[in-house]
């Protein structure tokens, strides 16, 4: 059973079950489902699946907060979040801030186009400035890898990574195995095919750590020039130095997709056909591209997922895009619940700070 917080807040939220959901519709009280440890979230390379199943947990009872007819809840009533982002978002942000208002915090957001940023100032400086108005939580996007830990070592926020350059993005990851969970009731065991620009994708590297610890059988497809060296844990460079976890590589997606219980794609960025990594983009249609026939050789009622924004007709086709196996939408929802669920443990689902 879960253990509760040691000092319950107003206005929590409760795990999974019929009683749970009467309770919940009666009463603001929320009991955590676990014990949460961390001051920030900037990486999943060192959680445990015990750590990532709290999250998801946890993501289960916003859901019920989320299905409510006034769907409000007072448990960071007095908190501040600031959303902060060095790149364009659409769900990253607007997930968060809903996900903040939904559980009664303020949310202020700080796009760095429109601020002082443009006047030349900088990370340091516009992070303690948002530290001096007052806020507790700062989710931040850079497109600088390790931007995140700086804001996280030099100032009292607690940080979410919401993106950093190649590095992580571990809500996407932790949204992406809450749906693969929710729909197919358990990651353990499942063989999920990530295909397309893995060298490039922060959301490719946070997924590795997330899918692994909870003990699913990845494979990673694409063309060499997208793959990180020694992914498959033979030789070099990333997995060699304990940067990724060990995986099965292929370069072919008919054969990689066989047996598959999920796909998922991921945008290919078009500059790396400028950086001179893909002969062109016909080419890599024709070779990597998620459609209708390949989708055949996965299993029966295998699924299909894509964090978002697509290239419809490159990395996917419409119609799997939009089809019925699709989890695409079912992601971005998904999405506030599991972003509900970090903020809330950040802020209440524990009264000893770790690190
Ligand atoms: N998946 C994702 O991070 O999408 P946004 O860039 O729209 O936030």
């Amino acid at each position: 059973m879960a253990k509760s917080v040691t000092s319950k807040p107003a206005g929590a939220v409760r795990p999974n079950g019929k009683r749970a959901r009467a309770q919940a519709a009666q009463s603001d009280a929320i009991d955590a489902p676990g014990v949460w440890q961390r001051r920030h979230l900037l990486d999943l390379d060192d959680f445990s699946a015990a750590e990532i199943e709290l999250v998801l947990d946890t993501a289960d009872a916003m859901k019920e907060v989320l299905a409510r007819e006034v769907p409000r809840v007072p448990a960071l009533r007095g908190s501040t979040i600031v959303t902060l982002f060095y790149e364009d978002s659409t769900r990253t942000r607007a997930s968060f801030e809903l996900a903040g208002k939904v559980l009664g915090a303020d949310v202020i957001n700080v796009s760095a186009a429109g601020s002082s940023v443009k006047k030349g100032e900088s990370l340091l400086d516009t992070v303690r400035t948002l530290q001096a108005i007052g806020a507790d939580v700062l989710v931040m996007r850079h497109y600088a890898s390790g931007a995140p830990y700086l804001a996280a070592r030099e100032s009292g926020f607690h940080v979410v990574n919401g993106g950093d350059g190649w590095h992580a993005h571990p809500t996407q990851a932790l949204l992406d195995a809450y749906t693969i969970r929710s729909r197919l009731g358990d990651v353990r065991g499942r063989r999920i095919v990530i295909v397309g620009d893995i060298a490039h994708s922060r959301v490719a590297r946070s997924n590795l750590w997330a899918l692994t610890a909870l003990g699913a059988e990845v494979v990673v497809c694409g063309p060499p020039t997208l793959l990180p060296f020694g992914l498959d844990g033979s030789c070099r460079d990333d997995a060699e130095e304990g940067s990724l976890p060990p995986v099965r590589v292929e370069h072919d997606l008919d054969r990689a997709i066989e047996g598959a219980d999920v796909v998922m794609a991921l945008r290919l960025q078009r500059e790396r056909q400028q950086a001179g990594l893909l002969p062109s983009l016909r080419e890599y249609s024709r070779l990597y591209q998620v459609h209708g026939e390949r989708l055949a050789r996965a299993r029966p009622g295998a699924v299909v997922m894509h964090p978002g924004p697509m290239n419809e007709g490159i990395e996917i086709s419409a119609d799997v895009a939009h089809g019925a196996r699709s989890l695409i939408e079912e992601q971005v929802t998904n999405g506030v619940a599991v972003r509900m669920a970090v903020l809330y443990l950040l802020l209440r689902g524990t009264m000893e700070r770790g690190s």
